[in-house]
């Protein structure tokens, strides 16, 4: 399912695009695909959400550029841990919120490929919400989290706490459930230590879901109408 969702939003590629590239599992499948595309003459430039997708990438001889050289980007493909109905997302199961956030933002076209184990009536119910926060003060930023009626839990590999491609670490926010997902986005990142928290909303322009029936598609205009 996620190989099917990732394959068909690569179809969306054109000459001479600047594509970012997402991270993580369903992402991969993407990356395979536009790896071939490449090798049959189609001609990209990719940015790169991580230092993973960056291996990845030159794996399949994906040629690299960056947001100084093209600071616009035409379509953007990443993953996400949870959809809602209006096409708001949770990310950074794979701790790249940050830079997948940046590259989001800068994209005419935010395309989302996820399995439909990815959409949920509300953000929240399944993943906790992963936020990114500076080294300096992690405690004290903890429990401002935690004001927030959440329960805040450092993300760890193993014994050693997991650090970004930034530097920094992610405290995952377990919710009940997220109720106003907007509001949430901007008062967290109003906290002193907080670098970026892994809601994304009103980014994201397409999902292409891969489900046991085959591919669904969520469009913003759709929602909007
Ligand atoms: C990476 O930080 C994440 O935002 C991923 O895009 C997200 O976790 C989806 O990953 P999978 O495709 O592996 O489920």
């Amino acid at each position: 399912m996620k190989r099917i969702s990732a394959e068909k939003a690569v179809d969306l590629i054109e000459d001479n695009m600047i594509v970012g590239l997402g991270t993580g599992s369903t992402v991969k499948y993407a990356l395979k695909k536009i790896g071939t595309r490449i090798s049959e003459g189609l001609q990209i430039k990719g940015i790169p959400t991580s230092n993973e997708t960056k291996k990845l990438a030159l794996k399949y001889n994906i040629p690299l550029t960056n947001l100084a050289e093209h600071p616009e980007i035409d379509l953007t493909i990443d993953g996400a841990d949870e959809i809602n109905s209006d096409l708001n997302l949770i990310k950074g199961g794979g701790g790249a919120l940050t830079r997948e956030k940046i590259i989001a933002f800068h994209s005419k076209k935010l395309v989302i490929v996820a399995d439909d184990s990815k959409v949920v009536k509300s953000l929240g119910i399944d993943f906790a919400l992963p936020v990114e926060v500076v080294k300096f003060g992690w405690e004290t930023t903890k429990k401002t989290l935690e004001t927030f009626e959440c329960i805040c839990t450092l993300r760890k590999i193993f014994e050693d706490p997991f650090i970004t491609d930034n530097g920094n670490y992610i405290i995952d926010c377990e919710f009940d459930r997220i109720t106003n997902p907007e509001d949430l986005e901007q008062k967290l990142n109003m906290i002193p230590g907080v670098v970026e928290n892994g809601l994304f909303i009103g980014l994201a322009h397409k999902a292409i879901v891969g489900g046991s029936q085959g591919i669904m598609t969520l469009e913003k205009e759709q929602l909007a109408t």
